[in-house]
C-alpha cells in the first residue's frame, strides 16, 4: 500500500483523495484537516442561502466514506500546535498540500483597519459559522454598506446584507448571525468596481440573482455604464466574451428600469478607486473613491476627481491569499506554492513525494469544479513518482505517532456526532440544521460521538 497523506478537506482534498482511489488500488489516503469538520469552503464559504451548491457536499462525502480513504479532523499542520511539515513526510509516502487560500487580499489605503472595515472573509466566516470567526458585531447601527469589489464574492456578501430573515431561517446560518441579520437596519449597499462593467468578475446567474431579491431594488446609473467604451459602441458588446456580454444585457436593464417603493437598495457603481476609509470617533463613517477612466488595455487610470460614499460598514471583497505554511516554501507574490504540474518546487527543483492542489497551487480563484481537474494533474504527477516513493520505510498506521505528537484526532464518527448535535439544535429552535458556530461546541459534539 501507498500511504498519502492529503492535508485539507475542501474541494480539492476529496477531489484529491478520489482520484487516488480511483486510479489506483494499492493507494490508502488519510484526509487531515484543521477543523474537526471536513469540506473546506462548501462549509464555510459557499453562501448559505445557495442550498444546490451547498449540498455538493454529499458528493464530497461519498469519498471520505470511501473504504480506502480515512478523514482525521482536528490535525493541523504547521503552526505552534499542529504536525510539523518535516514530521509529517516521515509518516506517509506522499503528502499533498490542499489548505486553500485562508486569509485575504489588503488595499494598502488609509482607514483600512478602523473599526466597521472588515474583510468579507471575516464577514462570511462569521454568518458561516467558521470557529476561529470573531462576532465583530458587523450590522450594529449598520444604514449604508459599502461592498468593495465585483467578484461572486462581492455578490454574496451583498445579497446576504439584505436577504431577509424569512428566506435564511430554513437555511443552516448559525443563530447568533441570524438574529443580527433580522434586527439589522441595513437600508442601502453601494457595490463599487475600480473597473468597468464588462470587466466586472462576477458571474451573470449569480448578478442576475440580485435582482430577484424581495424588497430590494438595484440601481445601476446609465451615465456610469457609458463610460464603459464597450457601452458606446454596441459592436464592442457583442464582441465580448458571453458572461460579460450577459452581464451587460443584465446591467442595461437594470439601468433602464423605472424607480420602484422598496425597502432596500443595491447600488451597483464602476470606475471608483478606494484611495481612503473614512472614520470618525475610531468607527468608519464612509469611503473616499478617486473616479477612475479606461486606459484603452483593460485598465484603468485616476482622473483626480474624488467621491465620497457615507457608510458605517465598509465589506473589503477583493480576493482571497494563501498563507505560508512553515517548512513548505512560499511564493510571497502570488500567495501559493510554488509547483512544476503539482509537484512543490524547493530550491528550483521537484521535492519528492511533496505535492499541492487547490487554491494554494493556482490562487484563489476558480469555482469548486475548477479543482477537480487541477487535483487530476496533481495526481498524475503523485503516480508517476510512486515507485520510488514506495521504498520508503512508513509506519503501518501514523495515529500512535500523531498521538505523541500530542494530537488527538477526530475520526468521521465524531463528525457524524456533530451533524448530529446540529440537527438536535435546529430541532430545538424549530429551524432545520443550524451550524454550531464554537469551538467548544463543535469539540464536545465530536467527543460524544
Ligand atoms: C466566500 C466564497 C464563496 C464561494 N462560493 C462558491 C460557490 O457558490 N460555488 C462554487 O462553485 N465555488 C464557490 N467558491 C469557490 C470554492 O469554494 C473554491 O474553489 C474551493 O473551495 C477551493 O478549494 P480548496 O480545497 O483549494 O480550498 P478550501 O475549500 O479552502 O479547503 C482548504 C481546507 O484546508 C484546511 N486547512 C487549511 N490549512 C490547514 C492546515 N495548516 N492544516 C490542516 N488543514 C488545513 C481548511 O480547514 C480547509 O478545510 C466560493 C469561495 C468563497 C471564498
Ligand atoms: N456562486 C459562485 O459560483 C461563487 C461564489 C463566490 C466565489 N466564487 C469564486 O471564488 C473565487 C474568488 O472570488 P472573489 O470574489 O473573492 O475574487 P475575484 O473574482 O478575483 O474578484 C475580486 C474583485 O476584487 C477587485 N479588486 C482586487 N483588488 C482591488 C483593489 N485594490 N481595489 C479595488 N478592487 C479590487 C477585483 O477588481 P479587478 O478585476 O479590477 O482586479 C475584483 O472585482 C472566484 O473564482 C469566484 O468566481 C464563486
Amino acid at each position: 500500500m501507498l500511504r498519502v497523506a492529503v492535508v485539507g478537506s475542501g474541494p480539492s482534498g476529496c477531489y484529491t483523495a478520489q482520484s487516488l482511489v480511483q486510479r489506483d488500488p494499492d493507494v490508502q489516503v488519510d484526509v487531515l484537516d484543521r477543523l474537526p469538520c471536513p469540506y473546506g469552503l462548501v462549509r464555510y464559504g459557499v453562501a448559505p442561502d445557495h442550498e444546490k451548491i451547498k449540498s455538493l457536499q454529499n458528493n464530497l462525502r461519498t469519498v471520505l466514506e470511501h473504504d480506502r480513504v480515512r478523514f482525521l479532523g482536528g490535525v493541523a499542520v504547521g503552526g505552534p500546535r499542529g504536525i510539523p511539515v518535516k514530521r509529517l513526510r516521515e509518516l506517509y509516502h506522499a503528502v499533498v498540500y490542499c489548505v486553500g487560500a485562508a486569509t485575504d487580499r489588503r488595499l494598502g489605503i488609509p482607514g483600512e483597519h478602523l473599526t466597521g472595515s472588515w474583510s468579507a472573509t471575516e464577514f462570511v466566516s462569521w454568518y458561516s459559522a467558521h470557529p476561529d470567526a470573531v462576532d465583530e458585531g458587523f450590522l450594529r447601527g449598520v444604514r449604508s454598506a459599502v461592498v468593495i469589489g465585483l467578484g461572486n464574492v462581492a455578490v454574496d456578501v451583498t445579497r446576504m446584507l439584505v436577504r431577509g430573515v424569512g428566506e435564511l431561517r430554513p437555511t443552516d446560518m448559525p443563530q447568533g448571525a441570524l438574529d443580527a441579520l433580522a434586527a439589522s437596519g441595513v437600508t442601502d449597499v453601494h457595490m463599487v468596481g475600480r473597473r468597468g462593467p464588462t470587466q466586472a468578475r462576477f458571474t451573470t446567474k449569480e448578478l442576475r440573482e440580485l435582482g430577484g431579491l424581495p424588497g430590494t431594488e438595484v440601481i445601476v446609473d446609465p451615465r456610469e455604464l457609458a463610460l464603459d467604451p464597450a457601452f458606446a459602441e454596441p459592436s464592442a458588446l457583442s464582441a465580448l466574451p458571453a458572461v460579460q456580454r450577459r452581464n451587460a444585457e443584465v446591467l442595461r436593464d437594470w439601468a433602464a428600469a423605472p424607480p420602484r417603493e422598496v425597502d432596500r437598495r443595491i447600488r451597483m457603481r464602476f470606475f471608483l478607486r478606494p484611495v481612503e476609509v473614512l472614520g470618525q470617533d475610531g468607527r468608519v463613517a464612509g469611503v473616499r473613491f478617486e473616479r477612475t477612466a479606461p486606459d484603452g488595455h483593460g485598465g484603468v487610470t485616476g482622473t483626480g476627481r474624488f467621491e465620497e460614499v457615507p457608510a458605517q460598514l465598509v465589506l473589503r471583497s477583493v480576493g482571497y491569499r494563501g498563507v505560508p505554511l512553515e517548512g513548505l516554501p512560499f511564493d510571497a507574490t502570488r500567495g501559493t506554492v510554488p509547483h512544476l504540474e503539482g509537484r512543490i518546487v524547493r530550491d528550483g527543483v521537484a521535492s519528492p513525494g511533496e505535492y499541492v492542489a487547490g487554491w494554494i497551487k493556482r490562487g484563489p480563484t476558480g469555482v469548486i469544479g475548477t479543482n477537480r481537474p487541477c487535483a487530476k494533474e496533481t495526481v498524475t504527477s503523485l503516480l508517476a513518482d510512486a515507485p520510488a516513493l514506495a521504498s520508503q520505510q512508513v509506519p503501518e498506521d501514523p495515529l500512535p505517532a500523531l498521538r505523541a505528537a500530542g494530537i488527538e484526532p477526530v475520526p468521521w464518527q465524531g463528525w457524524l456526532a456533530i451533524e448530529r448535535a446540529e440537527a438536535d439544535l435546529g430541532a430545538r429552535l424549530g429551524r432545520n440544521v443550524v451550524k454550531l458556530a464554537n469551538w467548544d461546541a463543535l469539540l464536545g459534539a465530536a467527543r460524544s460521538g
